[in-house]
């Protein structure tokens, strides 16, 4: 049942941005913009589109902060594999953006999926003026300098210096770097709807730190062809992760807490919130 709904999410998306990539310009910086937004899990757009639902908003205004989500997420990753980066030469089964085109290319697609990240969710379909701004001004801050490139920014300090951080450091780090795009995507469903988006928030907080251990545990114990990216690297790269400080056991053992802690934050919503709670589940048990 969650894996047929979290597929047709996935679908939908595609389909989506399908149609928006058809009123574009068919240039190489378009091209590569389209083949970075293929695939993926689609996690980021399932919690905006199943938070909308739990809120009794349709799917048709839904998809905007989706599909803007993993517009600004698919960046990201873009840059995040540059090699001045990450210097990753797979991404999602594929050979990277810089790889398959070239670095000028991938900064201008990843720069390009930023802003249609904006467009997406400032469209006037998304619902009334106020709530238009308070998405496109939270996604801003969850995506920016008080977010995503700060963390990422902490990410590459910390490999650099190759300083060992602190566990409050590292939350700090995580928090920001995969944490605040996650926070947005579960807090969109509230947000287009006007309600209160803080339980949401409590909830992500905690399955965002989760993603985040398992994708580094991934890096340890995944088997490339089914991850669909370079693993093994994190620990010769000085990266900041629990694992790092705290093991394997530790970390996988604080992952499942958080997982609890995630589904405590929603226990008030029922039944109608359980497919939060499976792709929670779904976060530390994935293979890919
Ligand atoms: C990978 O994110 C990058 C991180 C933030 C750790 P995902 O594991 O959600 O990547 P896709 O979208 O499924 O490819
Ligand atoms: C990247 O984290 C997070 C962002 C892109 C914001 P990682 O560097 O661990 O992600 P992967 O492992 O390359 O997907
Ligand atoms: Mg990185
Ligand atoms: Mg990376
Ligand atoms: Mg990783």
């Amino acid at each position: 049942m969650f894996e047929e709904r979290l597929k047709e999410a996935a679908l939908r998306i595609q389909r989506h941005f399908d149609s928006v990539f058809a009123e574009f310009e068919d240039v190489p910086v378009t091209q590569a913009m389209a083949y970075a937004i293929y695939g993926g899990k689609r996690l980021r757009g399932f919690l905006a589109i199943e938070t909308a639902r739990l809120h009794g908003v349709d799917i048709k205004r839904a998809i905007w902060p989706a599909t803007a989500a993993e517009a600004l997420h698919a960046y990201s990753l873009v840059h995040d594999d540059l090699p001045c980066m990450d210097d990753d030469d797979l991404r999602r089964g594929l050979p990277t953006v810089h790889i398959k085109w070239d670095e000028a290319t991938a900064v201008l697609a990843g720069d390009g999926l930023q802003t249609l990240a904006f467009d997406l969710v400032l469209r006037p379909e998304v619902g009334t003026e106020a709530v238009r701004a308070d998405l496109g001004r939270s996604l801003a801050r969850a995506s920016g300098a008080t977010g995503m490139v700060l963390g990422q920014a902490l990410d590459m300090a910390a490999e650099s210096a190759r300083t060992t951080l602190s566990l409050e450091e590292i939350r700090y780090l995580q928090e920001n770097k995969t944490g605040a795009l996650i926070r947005w995507s579960a807090e969109a469903g509230a947000r287009i709807a006007g309600d209160d988006p803080s339980a949401f928030g409590a909830y992500a907080k905690a399955l965002g730190l989760a993603f985040q251990i398992a994708d580094d545990i991934l890096d340890i114990e995944g088997d490339v062809r089914t991850v669909g990216k370079a693993v093994g690297k994190d620990l010769d790269a000085g990266k900041a992760t629990f694992v790092a400080i705290l093991g394997l056991d530790e970390a996988k053992r604080r992952a499942r807490n958080l997982v609890d802690e995630a589904c405590d934050c929603i226990a008030r919503y029922g039944d109608e919130a359980e497919s939060l709670r499976e792709i929670a589940h779904y976060v530390i048990t994935r293979n890919a």
